[in-house]
């Protein structure tokens, strides 16, 4: 009798424990066990939630209920299914007001691994990104599109630095600079004056069309942004040293520059052949005074594909990337990049960019920011 008692009140104790500790699945939520489930996939109380700190309710928005835990919470629609949020990017929902606000009810769990150790998580209106080093922002909406076709934040805009800001129109900042929507122009986006990551080919213009960089330096014959030009003085200087002449033939390009060479090889060759050799004005990366395409002077093969094979070909295959310049358009890779082998073209990207790609083994700008290619217009 008196184990049997004992027994008792140790199921007792038990069953109370567990409801203490809000194991008990007794919640009756109108979910259909939706929050529960979701619960136990991220692994009930051993999990990153912890125990329950309510039972649950109902009446949210577009009929939904949600429970919290020790570690977050659990938010379900019909419409979203059931999803957990927590930490950063719960609290920056929180702030734009949990479902009700522009994000709506999330529709997929946190999703960490990106990029300088980033996480995401989708929302019904959107995308929430968190990052160590910048912070927890949302991103949507048209801003968000443009900004996802720029390789989301492994291209030149890198994470959102701030929410969009509206009033007769929107403006966005990013790591990199900001995305501006207007309802009466096109999209349009400048980078951060420091910035060299600037993607442009066939899809992604220059904006405006007509851009100028904010101020340009000679480096030899040519201009070039001070970036650039002193990263590519240090490099002839050191190919001199090593016996490697290297001449500067062609750098900043205006837009009118780059009409009229465009128009002369349309004139000379037809427009089809054109498009593979020279970008069209607006399209070209040497109206962002970053580009710098080189001569070894003497020497055949000037803007040739066999420029590879003389000395300062030679030269800046294997050591541009110390400079932070890349061979911009490699031999192979036109379905990409939409130009044939052009040896001869350096872009500067920076040094971190550079050394990236070429340990990584990556050999466009497009795949490097995980943008679409660019084959064509
Ligand atoms: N030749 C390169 C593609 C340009 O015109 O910018
Ligand atoms: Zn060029």
């Amino acid at each position: 009798m008196t184990t049997l008692l004992r027994r008792w009140a140790a199921i007792i104790a038990a069953v109370l424990l567990a409801g203490a500790l809000g194991a008990s699945p007794a919640s009756a939520l109108d979910d259909g066990g939706a929050i529960n489930a979701a619960y136990q996939r991220l692994g009930g109380s051993a999990g990153r939630l912890g125990n329950p700190i309510d039972a649950g309710r109902c009446g949210l928005k577009d009929d939904g209920c949600v429970r919290h835990y020790q570690g977050g919470s659990i938010h379900f629609s019909r419409a979203s299914g059931a999803h957990a949020t927590w930490g950063g990017i719960e609290a920056r929902w929180a702030g734009l007001g949990w479902e009700t606000g522009h994000l709506g009810y999330a529709v997929g769990g946190e999703r960490c691994g990106l990029r300088g150790g980033g996480c995401y998580q989708d929302f019904q209106g959107g995308k929430v990104y968190w990052s160590p080093a910048l912070g927890t922002n949302p991103v949507w909406g048209a801003i968000g599109a443009y900004w996802a076709s720029y390789g989301w934040e492994n291209g030149p805009f890198g994470y959102p630095t701030s929410a969009e800001v509206c009033a007769a129109r929107c403006t966005q900042s990013f790591w990199g600079g900001q995305i501006t929507w207007n309802p009466n122009a096109p999209m349009s986006y400048s980078l951060w004056d420091w910035n060299p990551l600037v993607a442009v080919n066939k899809r992604r213009p220059l904006s405006p069309l007509t851009y100028a960089p904010p101020s340009l330096v000679w480096v030899g014959t040519q201009q070039m942004r001070a970036d650039a030009a002193g990263a590519l003085r240090k490099m002839i200087s050191d190919a001199a040293a090593a016996g490697v002449p290297i001449t500067t033939v062609s750098g900043y390009r205006s837009y009118s520059d780059q009409a009229a060479l465009y128009g002369s090889y349309v004139a000379r060759y037809g427009q089809a052949y054109a498009d593979t050799i020279s970008a069209r004005p607006g399209f070209s990366e040497h109206q962002t005074g970053l580009a710098m395409d080189i001569g070894n002077p003497g020497a055949p093969c000037g803007l040739q594909a066999c420029f590879r094979d003389t000395p300062a070909g030679r030269f800046a295959a294997a050591n541009a990337w110390r400079y932070g310049f890349i061979v911009r358009y490699p031999d192979g890779f036109q379905g990409i990049t939409g130009y044939t082998f052009e040896p001869w073209h350096l872009r500067y990207v920076g040094t971190n960019a550079a050394a990236q790609m070429r340990s990584w083994g990556v050999p466009t700008l497009e795949q490097y920011f995980l943008m679409a290619a660019a084959p064509g217009y």
